[in-house]
């Protein structure tokens, strides 16, 4: 796709407008103060860019993932943590909600994304980050409702969010293991979501990241969210709706990058030394050319694994455009605040905001290593030794043998 369609156009420019007249002259603030900018979430919101992609049979507008990868994009090139949010409200636990939920769920979940809820979702665990299939949150069925015990950390949005797509490890009444499934809490009503202490995190720092946890939290069962190959594929289907966040997360990188490296085309024109503008060097002029060049490259990624989504974008493509973006991010950034001499290292210009927000996203989402895995699986079309493990640990308690 070279030419974006009239219509995504538009979409674009409309969020661009948003992007630089209303949130870039926040973001700073944003960043100083840590605080969740509510008043950014209201002005997504009333553009009707905070649940973008829910369908128009729910209340959205119905756009797809490219539309959200537009918005992310300019949201993100003025303020990374509103790019973020956009990522949140359109793509990860909302399209798993909006695809695999029932009728009510998906009611509920639109209804709080289009009042400005940007959902969270709660797979992380302190002994279970890169090997999510090992995480030790439990749910156990109770007649008509599961007891969730365990606990979350590093989840994003922790006490902003209100809706919660938990990842749990599902037992039977009789404590047999089911394998994994997704369950809908809702901050404020359901008893047992306890949100715990914050990270004190290097960047994006205007969103809370906290630990989650679930004290005997009852699910109705109406609350559980199965994918339709049940709870034995439920870990599998649930991370291919997640392939959605990956690519929102990669959107995030590349907005932040970009925001970047425009500031540093334009000062780049206009500081002098030497007697010249310092775009006069050849050893800037490449620098600037080779982030243009991987600015590129990253955004058709993005693009073709976005608009490719059916339902969902496909795994190779969405771990591909993340570990290209997060890792272009870093460099871009760190390229962009060099351009600016002394002044890029100066909290009165947002470089090193940038430069500090960027660096999320090599983790967040699966690690650059990770996914490197992930692709490397898929390419080669079998399980690898350094995953290997928990994959089998998991298919043995499922069929019942001694781990
Ligand atoms: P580990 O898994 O302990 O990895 C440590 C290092 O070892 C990494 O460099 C990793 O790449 C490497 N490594 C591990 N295994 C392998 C392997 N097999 N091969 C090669 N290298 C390997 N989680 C959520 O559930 N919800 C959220 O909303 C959320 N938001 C986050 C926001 C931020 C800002 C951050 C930083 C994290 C967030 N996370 C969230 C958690 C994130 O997904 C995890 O940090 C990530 O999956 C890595 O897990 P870990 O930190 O435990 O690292
Ligand atoms: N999209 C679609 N399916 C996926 C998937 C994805 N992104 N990731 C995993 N799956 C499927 C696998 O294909 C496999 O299905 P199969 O049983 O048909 O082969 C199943 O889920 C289990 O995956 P597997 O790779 O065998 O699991 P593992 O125990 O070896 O662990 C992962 C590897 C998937 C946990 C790891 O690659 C991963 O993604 N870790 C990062 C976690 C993360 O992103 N956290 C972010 C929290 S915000």
């Amino acid at each position: 796709m070279f030419q974006l369609p009239d219509d995504k156009q538009a979409l674009r420019a409309r969020a661009r407008e948003l992007a630089r007249e209303v949130i870039a002259p926040r973001a700073a603030e944003v960043d100083r103060s840590e605080q969740y900018p509510w008043d950014n979430v209201r002005a997504l919101t009333e553009a009707g860019l905070m649940g973008l992609t829910i369908p128009k049979a729910h209340g959205g507008p119905g756009g797809d993932f490219l539309d959200a990868a537009l918005v992310i994009d300019e949201m993100a090139q003025a303020c990374g943590v509103t790019g973020r949010i956009a990522v949140e409200a359109n793509m990860g636990a909302i399209s798993a909600v909006m695809h695999y939920g029932s009728e009510a769920q998906k009611r509920l979940a639109a209804q709080l994304v289009l009042a400005g809820d940007k959902p969270a979702i709660c797979i992380t665990e302190p002994d279970a980050g890169s090997a999510a299939s090992e995480m030790s949150t439990r749910a156990d069925k109770r007649g008509d409702h599961y007891v969730i015990n365990g606990e979350k950390h590093w989840i994003t949005g922790g006490g902003v969010s209100r809706l919660h797509l938990v990842f749990a490890r599902v037992f039977d009444e009789r404590g047999e293991e089911q394998g994994i499934g997704g369950f809908i809490a809702v901050r404020d009503e359901t008893e047992g979501l306890v949100i715990g202490s914050r990270e004190p995190s290097m960047g994006l720092r205007g969103i809370p990241e906290t630990q989650v946890l679930f004290q005997d939290m009852a699910i109705p069962a109406a609350h559980v969210l199965t994918p339709p190959g049940g709870f034995r594929r439920g870990f599998a289907e649930l991370m291919s709706a997640y392939n959605s966040q990956r690519v929102g997360a990669a959107t995030v990188a590349l907005g932040i990058a970009d925001g970047a490296y425009r500031l540093a085309l334009d000062y780049s024109q206009q500081r002098e030394q030497f007697g010249r503008p310092i775009c006069e060097f050849q050893g800037l002029q490449w620098m600037l050319a080779d982030m243009s060049i991987a600015i590129a490259a990253a955004r058709l990624m993005i693009h073709k694994a976005a608009a490719g989504a059916n339902p969902f974008p496909d795994a190779t493509e969405a771990a591909q455009a993340k570990i290209f973006a997060s890792e272009m991010a870093i460099r871009v950034t760190n390229d962009a605040l060099q351009v600016h001499g002394a002044m890029g290292y100066s909290r009165k210009l947002p470089l090193e905001r940038m430069a500090r927000d960027a660096r999320m996203f090599t983790i967040g989402g699966g690690t650059a290593q990770i996914l490197r895995t992930v692709v490397a699986s898929r390419l080669l079309g079998r399980k690898l030794p350094q995953t290997r493990d928990g994959h089998r640990k998991l298919a043995a308690r499922l069929s019942g043998a001694a781990d």
